[in-house]
């Protein structure tokens, strides 16, 4: 169904992104190393999905939301290498692996077999002393000969990589360059949202031996367009078997901006409501929308070393009609704060808004997102931390 709000694992569920789909199947093939960036909600996890569900491959997916916490700024190591761990352990359940991979990784645990295929928890957490660092690569590259003696190729998950930055006591660029270097089977598949962010933790990879020169193929997911938002929804409406008014259909298509993870969350709610006859309002579903991006920029803003230069920032950009340059930006905060902020604070309060995706830049002038969740989402959260 193309209105399920989880990430889609199947074509048939899928809109479109043929283009992407067939750039991802042609690199695992060819065991290139991408990453997928994009926008929160363009539909990320679900390509990189639907992509390695139509290849022949062992699938390690990593996570990194399941560790991501806004509120700190590092994790510790244990928490990466369970989630490692993690991602073994459904793949020997998903393939039915057992056997030697089995025996290797609660080796290197020292515990037994059925604790870790049970994940027991307190036996693993004892196991993880002992385990190092260069048993990331160790047993990676149990898999990939697994896979290869299967057939298969290996296929490695970081999704919102950028996450990594924040993992302590381990060196991702000597990971990622020994499983470059010793898995010929295994392609990894980095996402990212916050793409200034995980631009950075690629370039240590990129600008190092073994893999100097050798670049990780990007693949930028757009928003839909207008043309094809529209036929999103009226495709997935027809699925739901519901009737949708052109008033309704355009005024969703105005406040979400083909922004692909509201419209399917506006589908499936607005369904929902005409099948059991609940009143119900584009608008409502918009306050739902934006109050998570509401907490999501909250979180962020309060991450940082200052709370009221970010907000009146985000606020300045507001009261420019929501885009502006450096020079103006800077008046207007500085106006809103009652003090003279320098303009070289405010470009890095703008520049590290738009690594988080908060906000875009176009040439010289900083903008809010249009889609009305994303845009009265972080400005809510700026005026309410402001007057906090
Ligand atoms: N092309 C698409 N067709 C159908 N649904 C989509 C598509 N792209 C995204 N979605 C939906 O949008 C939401 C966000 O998608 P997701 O893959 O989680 O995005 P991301 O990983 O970029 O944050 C999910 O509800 C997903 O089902
Ligand atoms: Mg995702």
């Amino acid at each position: 169904m193309l209105f399920d709000v989880r990430p889609k694992e199947y074509r048939k569920d899928l809109y479109d992104r043929e283009k992407e789909i067939e750039m991802i199947k042609d690199s695992i093939q060819r065991k290139t190393w991408i990453v997928v960036l994009g926008m929160k909600r363009v539909g990320k996890t679900s390509i990189v999905n639907v992509s390695v569900n139509e290849t022949n491959s062992i699938v390690l997916n990593l996570n990194l939301m399941r560790i991501y916490n806004p509120k700190k700024s590092n994790y510790p190591r244990s928490s990466f290498i369970n989630l490692f761990l993690e991602s073994i352990n459904s793949a020997i359940k998903k393939y039915t692996l057992g056997g030697k991979v089995l025996r290797v990784v609660s080796n290197v645990l020292g515990i037994d077999e059925s604790s870790f295929i049970d994940f027991n928890a307190v036996k693993i957490r004892a196991g993880l002393k002992k385990f190092r660092n260069e048993d990331i690569g160790f047993l990676t590259r149990e898999m990939d000969e697994l896979a290869k003696d299967n057939g298969k190729n290996l296929v490695i998950i970081f999704d919102e990589a950028q996450e990594l930055a924040k993992v302590n006591g381990i060196n991702f660029s000597s990971v990622f360059h020994d499983i470059y270097d010793y898995c010929k089977n295994t392609t990894i598949i980095f996402t990212g949202s916050m793409i200034g962010i995980l631009e950075k933790v690629l370039k240590n990879i990129e600008y190092e031996k073994p893999f100097f020169g050798r670049y990780i193929r990007r693949i930028y997911l757009e928003r839909f367009d207008r043309e094809a938002s529209k036929d999103f929804l009226v495709k997935g409406f027809d699925e739901e078997g519901v009737k949708v008014s052109d008033e309704v259909l355009e005024d969703a298509l105005n406040k979400f901006d083909g922004v692909p993870g509201w419209l399917t969350f506006f589908g499936s709610e607005y369904s929902f409501s005409l099948k059991h006859n609940k009143a119900i309002k584009v608008d409502d579903i918009v306050k739902m929308a934006m109050k998570e991006v509401k907490e999501e920029a909250k979180n962020f803003i309060l991450s940082t070393q200052s709370k009221e230069r970010y907000s009146a920032t985000i606020l300045a950009l507001e009261r420019l009609g929501g885009k502006g340059e450096l020079k103006q930006i800077t008046k207007v905060a500085s106006s809103i704060l009652g003090e003279d902020v320098p303009e070289p604070r405010i470009y890095e309060i703008l520049n590290r808004l738009l690594d988080y995706g908060f906000i875009e830049k176009q040439a010289e002038e900083y903008s809010l997102l249009k889609d009305l969740p994303n845009k009265v989402g972080v400005v809510e959260a700026a005026s309410e931390l402001l007057s906090s």
